[in-house]
């Protein structure tokens, strides 16, 4: 270190990926900090659960106009927004959002980019300020995770935020739960950023790694 220059604040900046009190990452925070740290400009992305496309457009920013994104989400308005978001930001031509259920992505998809995706990111439960009953369901979204692992190229990346708080989100949990300590050591790593010491039902963010063969 040099000792001529100013020392920042270690409790007032708040680093980039921060919660929104300054403390450790949100479910989604560890998402980004792990695929800010393995994707590359060129790669081939998803987001599982577009939204209002913060998400999207956070991925889109890493790849890079090089780079390709598919984007996901069975509401109208959540494509639209997500869509207005990318083309303000110039990612208009790189990103595709398709307005569908994640569960259709390897329909979706062109087979070119089947096994080729370098990281995919879900999202699930609700979109804050939108219509709540609109929500991921367990049985969708277990298929669209096992179908994102297919997708997966070797050494790539799946992110699942997942949310227990809201109806149908404990289940949606238990299951994702579930499927995760299913998957094979063999060829993929797993891990959950849970935080320990909340009241009931945080946040969680499950990772899993595909291991190369
Ligand atoms: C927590 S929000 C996503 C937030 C978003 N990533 C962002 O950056 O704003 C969850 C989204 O999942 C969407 N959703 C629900 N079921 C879905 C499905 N089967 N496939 C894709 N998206 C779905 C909802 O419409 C909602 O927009």
């Amino acid at each position: 270190m040099r000792y001529d220059q100013p020392m920042s604040d270690p409790i007032s900046s708040k680093p980039q990926l921060a919660s929104s009190t300054g403390g450790l990452p949100s479910a989604v925070g560890w998402s980004q900090l792990l695929l800010t740290d393995r994707l590359r400009p060129g790669d081939a992305v998803v987001d599982a659960t577009a939204g209002n496309g913060h998400d999207t457009l956070f991925l889109a920013s890493l790849v890079g106009p090089q780079g390709r994104v598919w984007a996901f989400d069975v509401q109208e308005a959540a494509v639209l927004e997500t869509r207005r978001r990318l083309t303000e930001a110039g990612f208009g031509e790189t990103c595709a959002v398709i307005h569908a259920g994640h569960e259709t992505m390897r329909q979706k998809l062109p087979e070119a980019f089947h096994g080729r995706l370098r990281g995919i990111m879900f999202n699930l439960g609700y979109l804050p300020g939108s219509d709540k009953s609109i929500i991921t369901r367990t049985e969708t979204t277990l298929q669209a995770v096992a179908s994102a692992l297919d997708l997966l190229a070797d050494g790539g990346l799946l992110t699942v935020a997942v949310y227990p708080g809201h109806d149908g989100g404990a289940d949606e949990q238990r299951q994702i739960a579930e499927w995760a300590a299913s998957l094979p050591s063999r060829r993929y790593e797993v891990q959950l950023f849970l935080p320990i010491n909340r009241s009931a039902s945080p946040p969680e963010c499950w990772v899993v790694w595909k291991r190369p063969v």
